[in-house]
């Protein structure tokens, strides 16, 4: 049974297979604009602390519930005698559909941008707006994308999703720190860096925070499953605290590094760090542009190949989720169970493509609800699933994911667990912390978080910008 299920063949490919899962949009096209609407190096400061503090126990107890059952999201707490707790893994199944839907459709667009780049459309930047309405050719890409995603998954856990995170994620870094290289020797690289690094704490407000801790949560991918899932292809041999730390280190990492790259190039042109979620797709080719047609291409459709191999080993993650539910609760054969999953998620996703121009009921959906804030430019049916998703569901699953392992599963048997690979675990700081994390500090604060996303997006009641 073991063996049908799939295992990871060592610890490098487990660990590549879930910072590829971190690592994805959230660190490089998201990450970015949050620090330049944050302020810059406040948001990186207060980026890092809640990565390390609050996500990782999370991160621990997610992986350790997993490798303790072997089983899925839904099955974990079946395994574990608590059927009514289930309900976690299922919320969290709907989360990654959700979730996916969405993410694949930005995922398309970068696929897209080195499509177009690399075929002479060197200006894409400059039409973004025409190119995300024009649905049946961002649907084709969507489509390509979902279809890589589906091979990937169907190849299961060794043959399909270890491999292609240890293909994919060094040939991220490569392209990263060659792009980076070349970013530090354009003409205003250091006003770049100076605006990323030296924080500005006047800058911290609670919306920032707010953004912050979200922003941690989702580029970890804590809170709907997705590590109870890679966790159940880890063996007893792996020192799970270990792991955990090289995946946050990667994880941040990159997001830190991505920063560095990009701050540089943004500068070098005088232009505004500011550009909110057109930063990548927007000011960034102008940029580009401006390195004249040769080398422009060839930086930009390097970026955005970067930015699709991050979202290709995120999306994988997303999809195994409910493949794997659906495989170990359903006995339904893994390549069935994966196509049938990423065509539902297509379809699904089809509200979102259209919601950025196609359609104008879903483009300016937010505001037809009658949900839209002051100020805000962006309506789209998109980013309201984003806030269902991302900012209610994940908080919510990470909160009692929390909870269930303090206080349902329960703490010795969560050190019982991770004593495994390490003997050392026992007694050590390292325990007391994530004991005191997960039953005290994440459900406080993710709580916290869950309610204020609740009344500042669905109540009108604006706490957090
Ligand atoms: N962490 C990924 C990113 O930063 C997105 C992601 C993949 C995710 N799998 C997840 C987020 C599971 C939450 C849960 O882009």
């Amino acid at each position: 049974m073991a063996a049908q299920r799939g295992e990871f063949s060592s610890r490098l490919g487990f660990i590549l297979a879930a910072a590829g899962s971190a690592v994805g949009l959230g660190n490089i096209w998201k990450f970015p604009f949050e620090v330049g609407n944050g302020g810059g190096g406040a948001f990186v400061v207060m980026y890092l602390i809640f990565c390390f503090l609050l996500c990782f126990p999370v991160m621990v107890a997610e992986i350790a519930i997993g490798r303790k059952t072997q089983k899925n999201a839904v099955g974990a707490f079946v395994a574990l005698n608590k059927p009514r707790w289930s309900f976690i893994g299922k919320l969290g199944i709907l989360s990654g559909f959700l979730i996916l839907s969405f993410y694949n459709v930005v995922a398309g667009w970068a696929f897209g941008y080195v499509i177009e780049m690399v075929s002479g459309n060197f200006d894409i930047g400059q039409h973004f707006g025409e190119f995300v309405s024009n649905w049946m050719r961002v649907g084709l890409y969507g489509l390509v994308f979902m279809g890589t995603t589906a091979y990937i998954v169907s190849h299961g856990v060794q043959g399909g999703i270890e491999k292609a995170a240890k293909l994919l994620m060094p040939s991220l870094i490569i392209i990263m720190v060659v792009l980076l290289v070349y970013a530090l020797t354009l003409p205003g690289a250091m006003d770049g860096i100076k605006f990323y690094l030296i924080p500005d704490f006047s800058k911290i407000t609670g919306p920032v925070v707010y953004s912050a801790l979200g922003q941690a949560f989702f580029s970890l991918s804590l809170g709907m499953g997705a590590l109870i899932t890679y966790g159940s292809y880890l063996n007893k041999d792996q020192n799970i605290i270990q792991s955990t730390a090289m995946i946050t280190l990667m994880d941040v990492g990159i997001a830190f590094l991505a920063g560095l790259m990009l701050f540089p190039f943004v500068f070098s042109q005088g232009v505004e760090p500011t550009g909110g979620a057109g930063l990548i797709f927007i000011t960034l080719p102008g940029v580009f542009e401006e390195l004249g047609p040769n080398m422009g291409v060839i930086v930009g459709s390097l970026f955005f190949l970067l930015l699709s191999f991050a979202a290709l080993t995120s999306t994988v993650s997303l999809l195994e989720v409910p493949v794997a539910y659906v495989v170990d609760e359903h006995n339904v054969p893994r390549k069935r169970a994966v196509w049938l999953t990423a065509f539902l998620v297509f379809l699904i996703g089809v509200p979102s493509l259209l919601s950025n121009g196609a359609s104008s009921i879903l483009t300016n959906f937010v505001q037809i609800i009658g949900m839209a804030r002051e100020g805000a430019t962006d309506h789209s049916f998109m980013t309201f699933i984003g806030w269902v998703a991302n900012d209610t569901f994940l908080p919510f699953g990470g909160m009692m994911i929390s909870i269930f392992a303090a206080y349902i599963w329960k703490k010795e048997n969560l050190a019982e667990e991770l004593s495994h690979g390490d003997e050392n675990y026992k007694g050590s700081i390292i325990e007391k912390y994530i004991n005191f994390a997960i039953s005290f500090l994440a459900p406080v604060v993710l709580s916290a978080i869950f309610v204020l996303t609740v009344l500042s997006r669905f109540f009108g009641i604006d706490l957090v910008g």
